[in-house]
């Protein structure tokens, strides 16, 4: 029987329901289990291939997003190496250049380095990422909303670019959630998700996750899963599917403050521009309202200070925090090119929008009043 997404993160790292089993599952901390004989296989056998809190999470994960089977690695940015491990030498990627800026420096410094081309494009445009894809194009590298500009990305479309071509589209979908968007029902082949975000919900683990569309696809990241062995340990398994439970309800209202916030830093006369999906003044209004089931609880906003005027500002925030991550309980605050871009050069990121005054903002579950208040304050002397 399948069962609608709250019910299925209700129910997280759940096992099968049997008499006298416990309701929540216990942490199985066992690195090694028992074999009938060597070489003998059934079930778990070691903690690195396999492990009951790791599998419980995994299955939640696959139902949460309708794919073949789930894999969670030690961070987002694992999970994201395992999937860019499936590219060879001579293989060619095309990717995102609004993007977060820990996968910029991965593809650059790590997948680059190792053979593979890579083109960033501006996936708003869909014939400029079909002009860009050459046969040898293995993958389609695609983060929507994006991080930190909040641009939406055509998953269907881009998906329909790749079918056919033997091309792999992947989709980061940290900011949106299972909850706001299933690309895996829009055509792509893989979901990656950082899980230290909104998944767990609670800043207190690392983690990322992989979720492929097929079998095949499946068998290939679980094996880069178990060989390479950056796996997510049972205990941190057990905070994101315990975190997991209240994502629909959390996810509900995150996305109604930050429509809310967003809304107000319109009015602001020290805020130029604010990105944010729900806003009808968005380039992809019409495309999240269409792609997505809610717009998620991230938003940026440009000042016109620099680098200088948004630190000034960040210092005199008291509610939110000046902390790296987002999609935690609490508000956090950044300034991407001091923080999650810094490894993006300046030029690259400037050429995409990011510049110094941006600043972004994670909006947490406190009363929207004491955000707003907060916000205004720290504005005021601007
Ligand atoms: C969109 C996105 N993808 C991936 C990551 C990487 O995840 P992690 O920090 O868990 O390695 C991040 C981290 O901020 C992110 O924002």
């Amino acid at each position: 029987m399948t069962h609608r997404i709250e019910t299925i993160a209700a129910h997280a790292g759940r096992a099968e329901k049997s008499p006298g089993q416990p309701v929540t599952p216990s942490i199985s901390l066992s690195t090694t289990f028992f074999l009938a004989e060597p070489g003998q296989q059934e079930g778990h056998a070691y903690g690195r291939l396999s492990n009951p809190s790791r599998n419980g999470l995994e299955r939640t994960l696959a139902a949460l997003e309708g794919g073949a089977s789930a894999a969670v690695f030690s961070s987002g940015c694992a999970a994201m190496h395992a999937v860019l491990q499936l590219l060879e030498p001579g293989h060619h990627l095309v990717a995102c250049g609004d993007i977060y800026g820990g996968t910029y420096r991965l593809i650059e410094r790590l997948v680059r380095p190792s053979g593979v081309d890579v083109d960033w494009v501006d996936m708003r445009a869909i014939d400029e990422v079909e002009q860009a894809m050459r046969p040898t194009t293995k993958m389609l590298w695609v983060e929507t909303p994006t991080n930190p500009l909040l641009r939406i990305f055509d998953i269907a479309a881009l998906c329909e670019l790749a079918e056919g071509r033997g091309t792999t589209c992947v989709v980061d979908g940290t900011f949106a959630t299972p909850i706001l968007q299933r690309p895996l029902e829009l055509g792509a082949d893989i979901v990656v998700h950082s899980m230290s975000k909104y998944l767990n919900g609670h800043s207190d683990v690392v983690a990322g996750a992989v979720v492929a569309r097929s079998s095949e696809l499946s068998d290939r990241i679980r094996f880069i899963q178990q060989a390479g062995g950056a796996v997510l340990s049972p205990f941190d398994s057990y905070l994101v599917a315990r975190g997991i439970k209240t994502l629909p309800l959390r996810m509900a209202r995150h996305s109604e403050s930050a429509q809310a916030l967003a809304e107000w830093l319109v009015e602001q006369p020290q805020v130029l521009e604010v990105h944010y999906p729900g806003l009808p003044s968005h380039p992809e209004h019409a495309l999240a309202s269409k792609q997505m089931h809610g717009f998620g609880g991230m938003l940026s906003f440009e000042l016109g200070g620099g680098l200088r005027g948004a630190t000034e500002v960040l210092g005199r925030v008291r509610v939110f925090s000046v902390a790296e991550s987002l999609g935690g309980v609490e508000s956090l605050i950044g300034q991407p090119a001091l923080m999650s871009h810094a490894s993006m050069p300046k030029e690259f990121r400037e050429a995409r929008g990011v510049r110094d005054g941006l600043v972004r903002v994670s909006v947490g579950l406190e009363a929207l009043e004491d955000l707003r208040e907060d916000l205004a304050r720290a504005l005021q002397a601007s």
